[in-house]
């Protein structure tokens, strides 16, 4: 199975990386300190997780040890949506470099094609946001592109865009996005957006790769389905006598994709690491290619549904 997925410029990034979206302060310093032991040496971060403190605190004791050093990790976050004018790129990653305890970031994306003010984080009213006109993407890439020059970040790309939005930012520079992090499960496979990727180089990461059972509760509903207990799933897993969980992260990894699956638990971040060896068969992957009802978990109605917002579900998603 592939180990790692390699930028343009030859950089290799490690194919399966911790989550920290979800995971609390007070848990997520153990989390990275196990995942750094098990074996990690990815870990995916974003500013609006505002569990970034405790990350840095935890890479700093790891560096302390001896545990791994600098340069021996990747390390990607994201530009939260309250920074998207080009001259507010730089303030937004200084505060996650310092957050982090980091000199620099191996990848750094803007985390939604969606801006909002700066003084708020999630949006109540249409007043909360700036609209295209007034934080147009391009601008946001401009200050990403800066901090590329910079040396600040590594590599540089976006994090739900569809064809349309990749689209306009390829064309509005020479320096292009060289990853997509997206959403990506047998429930959302989004094999035209994930399609028209591969044809240009840009990398893909698959997040919420188990189906996010633990999203907050206002963006659940009651039937929702449940990824990690799919039938075809459990009946891959009993096969081969693995998890759900390694089925699903096995499956990432054989469409080409970076996978960053969260958890807190010693045994379960191990267990998912150890998913790399598992290679899944042509009939499993058909039938995880197969499944025709697709769901969505992160649907990007709170940032479409805010009374007055200047953003459409097609801003975000293929329609
Ligand atoms: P926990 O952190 O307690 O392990 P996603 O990566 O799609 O966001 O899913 C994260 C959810 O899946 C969390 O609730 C996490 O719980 C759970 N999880 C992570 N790894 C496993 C696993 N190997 N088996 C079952 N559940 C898991």
């Amino acid at each position: 199975m592939m180990n790692y997925l390699t930028f343009a410029n030859g950089d290799k990034m490690p194919s399966v990386g911790l989550g920290t979206w979800k995971s609390a302060p007070g848990e997520v310093y153990q989390a990275v300190l196990w995942a750094l032991e098990a074996g990690y040496r990815h870990i995916d971060c974003a500013a609006i997780y505002q569990n970034e403190k405790e990350v840095g605190e935890a890479l700093s004791k790891a560096f302390a040890d001896g545990l791994v050093s600098r340069d021996d990790i990747f390390v990607t976050s994201k530009l939260w949506n309250n920074a998207h004018l080009e001259g507010d790129v730089a303030g937004g990653l200084s505060r996650t470099l310092a957050d982090l305890q980091l000199a620099y970031l191996d990848l750094y994306l803007i985390h939604w094609p969606v801006a909002l003010k700066s003084h708020v984080l999630f949006p109540k009213e249409g007043s909360d946001y700036l609209s295209y006109q007034e934080a147009p993407l391009s601008g946001t890439w401009k200050g990403m592109v800066k901090e590329k020059h910079a040396g600040r970040v590594r590599h540089i790309g976006v994090s739900n865009f569809n064809i349309e939005k990749l689209t306009e930012l390829w064309e509005s520079s020479e320096v292009k996005p060289e990853m997509n992090q997206i959403e990506s499960h047998p429930y959302l496979r989004q094999d035209k957006l994930v399609g028209y990727c591969k044809q240009r180089n840009i990398l893909l990461t698959a997040y919420s790769p188990l189906g996010s059972a633990d999203r907050p509760k206002a963006r659940r509903k009651a039937d929702d389905p449940v990824l990690l207990e799919d039938a075809h799933v459990a009946e891959i897993a009993k096969k081969h006598d693995v998890s759900a969980a390694q089925v699903l992260i096995a499956y990432a990894l054989h469409r080409g994709m970076a996978v960053i699956p969260k958890s807190v638990n010693r045994e379960r971040i191990s267990q998912n690491l150890a998913a790399k060896d598992l290679l899944l068969e042509d009939e499993d992957l058909r039938l995880l290619n197969g499944m025709s009802d697709q769901f969505r978990f992160v649907d990007g109605t709170f940032f479409t549904e805010v009374p007055g917002s200047p953003y459409a579900q097609s801003d975000l998603w293929e329609q």
